[in-house]
């Protein structure tokens, strides 16, 4: 069975040191379900602080990543980097590094190699425009964007894979996906790496939704069967993370 898992990106926020203790605080106190695999995503400058500060039953996730290892990439962070330092995941291809840093499927696959081959776990995300939606190309798309992984990457390495289903349109602005519309496309992708890489792959690997998650809308969608967990942005910085974590219990 998958391990039903649950990230919080906080993005690009909190935005001062102490706010950030207070949010490791109420997670560090809280009861979360054991069963879940819960990670959390802080900006670059906390990873190293979080790690020491965060209770040891909760990941650690990097936002992002250089696909080089070293060099001369001012502003950048390597793969190498977050695993010497001790992070153990990396969020790739979020909608707004391949909208706002015009990150190609190309790119999101390279760093997602280099990623995987140093031992990192990604979560690696995918989801269509509204208009892509709208003119029915949803499948199409996060076919695309995953296909330049499955190009890239060694099937024994999509264990370290969890893919985010999160449909750009979802992001950010309380619509989120229905329960139907979420399970449609997980059990596409699933069919997807069923075809491509294995139908173990497709089995074994964790398909999570994003998009406007919250307290209210996580049980619906948890009961789909190919909804294996959650990426929360918003709600994550909020007391009723805990609740999105705990949804299954
Ligand atoms: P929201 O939960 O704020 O819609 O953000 C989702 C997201 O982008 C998680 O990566």
């Amino acid at each position: 069975a998958r391990k039903f898992f649950v990230g919080g990106n906080f993005k690009m926020n909190p935005t001062t040191v102490e706010s950030k203790r207070a949010l490791l605080k109420a997670l560090n106190e809280a009861t979360l379900d054991p069963e879940v695999e819960v990670v959390i995503a802080p900006p670059s400058l906390y990873l190293i602080p979080v790690i020491s500060e965060l209770r040891k039953d909760v990941g650690v996730a990097a936002q992002n990543c250089h696909p080089k290892s070293a060099g001369a990439y001012t502003g950048e962070i390597s793969a190498v980097q977050l695993h010497d330092a001790g992070i153990p995941y990396v969020i790739l291809g979020h909608s707004e590094r391949r909208a706002l840093f015009h990150e190609t499927s190309e790119l999101v696959a390279e760093k997602t190699k280099s990623a995987v081959e140093v031992g990192l776990t990604v979560i690696l995300c995918v989801g269509e425009l509204l208009e892509e939606r709208e003119s029915g190309k949803t499948t199409e798309v996060v076919e695309a964007q995953l296909g330049e992984v499955v190009k890239l990457l060694d099937p024994s390495k999509w264990k370290q894979i969890v893919v985010a289903y999160e449909p750009v349109w979802a992001i950010g602005t309380g619509k989120v996906a229905t329960p139907d519309q979420a399970q449609e496309t997980h059990h596409a992708i699933r069919a997807y790496l069923a075809k491509e890489v294995s139908q173990e792959v497709a089995e074994n690997t964790r398909i999570i939704y994003g998009g406007s998650v919250n307290a209210s809308n996580c049980a619906q969608l948890s009961v789909q069967p190919d909804i294996d967990g959650f990426l929360v942005g918003g709600a994550s910085l909020k007391p009723e993370f805990v609740q999105i974590v705990n949804t299954k219990l």
